[in-house]
C-alpha cells in the first residue's frame, strides 16, 4: 500500500544519494527483487550477482542475501563500501565448515587441490585454491581432472557427490549440507510427478541425490529461471528455494510452477523450502542499513587479499 511505497521511495533516494546499487539473489522477497531490478540494480545467482558488483561503478554495493554473498562483493572490491541489510543472514554451509576445522582437513591432504563452494567464509576461501558456484563447479572440476589434479571439495556433499557423478574426478569431499534443499524427499517427488506426468522437473543440485536424479534440469538458480523461460513445457516441478518463483512468473507467467515435496511439509508449513536467512532480508531492514550506516561488511585485509586469489581464479576461467 502506501507504507510500502513511501518505504520504497526513501529507499530509492537513499540509494542515489550514497552511489549505491542494489544487487539480490532470486531467494530473497519480492519486493526487494522488484526494487533491485527497477533502481538500476541486479536480481542473479551467486556467480553473476559477484560479477555484477565488481564490474558496476557505484562506490557502495548493497548485497540483498547471505552474509557469503555480501564477503565475496567485499573481497572483490575492498574499496566499496559493502552493506547488507541483515548482517546475521548465514547459511548452514558456511557455519557447517569452521576454518579450524576445515584447515586441519586441508593440512591431511596435502595433495589434494581444494575447491571450495561460494557458500564459505572468507577465512576458508582464502585457504582454498579455487572457489566455485554450482553455476561453475562441473567445468572448473572438469578443468582440474583433465590436468590430473585430485580434488578437496567443501562443504556441500549433495553438490559435490553430484560433481564428482558428472565429472568423474577424483573428489574428497566434506560433510555439509544446505538445510532447505535437504528437506527435497526422492520419494514423495515421484509421487507427485505421478499426479503431474507432464511436468518437467527443475533441481538445484544442493538437493539430495534421489531428487537430483528425477531431474530434467539440474543447475543453479539462474539456470532454473532460464529453463522455466526457455523449455517447451508449461508445467514444472520446482526443487529449491521458492523465492525463485517470483522470477519464474516474472518470465513465464502461463506456465504452471508446483513446489517440490519437502518433509517437514504439513498444515502449518505448506512448503518448507525457503531459507530462514535469505528471508532475514526486508524493505525495512534495507532502510535502516541505508539510514544508519549498520550493516557494513569487513573482511580482514589480509584474509581478503589471500581469499580473493580463488575468486578471480573462478571469474576468469568462466569470463
Ligand atoms: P546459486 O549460486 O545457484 O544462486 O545458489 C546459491 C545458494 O545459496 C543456493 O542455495
Ligand atoms: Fe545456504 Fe541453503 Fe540458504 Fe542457500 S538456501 S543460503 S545454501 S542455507
Amino acid at each position: 500500500g502506501a507504507e510500502r511505497a513511501a518505504l520504497e521511495a526513501r529507499i530509492r533516494e537513499l540509494l542515489k544519494a550514497q552511489d549505491a546499487v542494489l544487487v539480490a539473489h532470486y531467494y530473497v522477497e519480492d519486493a526487494l527483487q522488484a526494487l533491485a531490478e527497477s533502481s538500476g540494480g541486479y536480481v542473479s545467482d551467486s556467480l553473476d550477482m559477484a560479477r555484477f558488483g565488481h564490474e558496476h561503478p557505484a562506490s557502495t554495493l548493497i548485497v540483498a542475501g547471505v552474509r557469503f554473498m555480501g564477503e565475496t562483493a567485499k573481497i572483490l572490491n575492498p574499496e566499496k563500501r559493502v552493506l547488507m541489510p541483515e548482517l546475521e543472514a548465514t547459511c548452514s554451509l558456511d557455519l557447517g565448515c569452521p576454518i579450524d576445522r576445515f584447515a586441519a582437513f586441508c593440512d591431511q591432504h596435502p595433495d589434494r587441490t581444494v575447491v571450495v563452494y561460494a557458500n564459505t567464509s572468507a577465512a576458508v576461501k582464502a585457504r582454498a585454491d579455487w572457489m566455485v558456484t554450482s553455476s561453475c563447479a562441473a567445468d572448473i572440476v572438469a578443468h582440474l581432472r583433465d590436468q590430473g589434479q585430485k580434488i578437496l571439495w567443501a562443504p556441500d556433499k549433495h553438490l559435490g557427490a553430484y560433481i564428482k557423478e558428472q565429472t568423474g574426478a577424483d573428489m574428497l569431499l566434506w560433510d555439509g549440507a544446505c538445510i532447505v534443499h535437504e528437506e527435497f524427499k526422492g520419494a514423495e517427488l515421484e509421487a507427485l510427478r505421478r499426479e503431474h506426468p507432464r511436468a518437467k522437473v527443475l533441481a538445484h543440485p544442493e538437493s539430495p541425490a534421489s531428487v537430483v536424479a528425477q531431474a530434467d534440469v539440474v543447475g543453479s538458480t539462474s539456470r532454473m529461471v532460464q529453463a522455466v523461460r526457455d523449455m517447451d513445457a508449461d508445467e514444472f516441478i520446482v526443487a529449491t528455494d521458492r523465492g525463485i518463483f517470483h522470477k519464474m512468473r516474472q518470465l513465464a507467467p502461463g506456465k504452471r510452477l508446483i513446489e517440490a515435496p519437502t518433509a517437514g511439509k504439513s498444515a502449518t508449513c505448506r512448503s518448507c523450502a525457503h531459507c530462514p536467512w535469505m528471508a532475514m532480508n526486508s524493505l525495512t531492514a534495507l532502510l535502516h542499513a541505508l539510514e544508519t550506516g549498520a550493516g557494513e561488511i569487513h573482511v580482514d585485509p589480509v584474509i581478503g587479499a589471500r581469499a580473493r586469489i580463488p575468486i578471480e581464479r573462478m571469474l576468469d576461467f568462466t569470463r
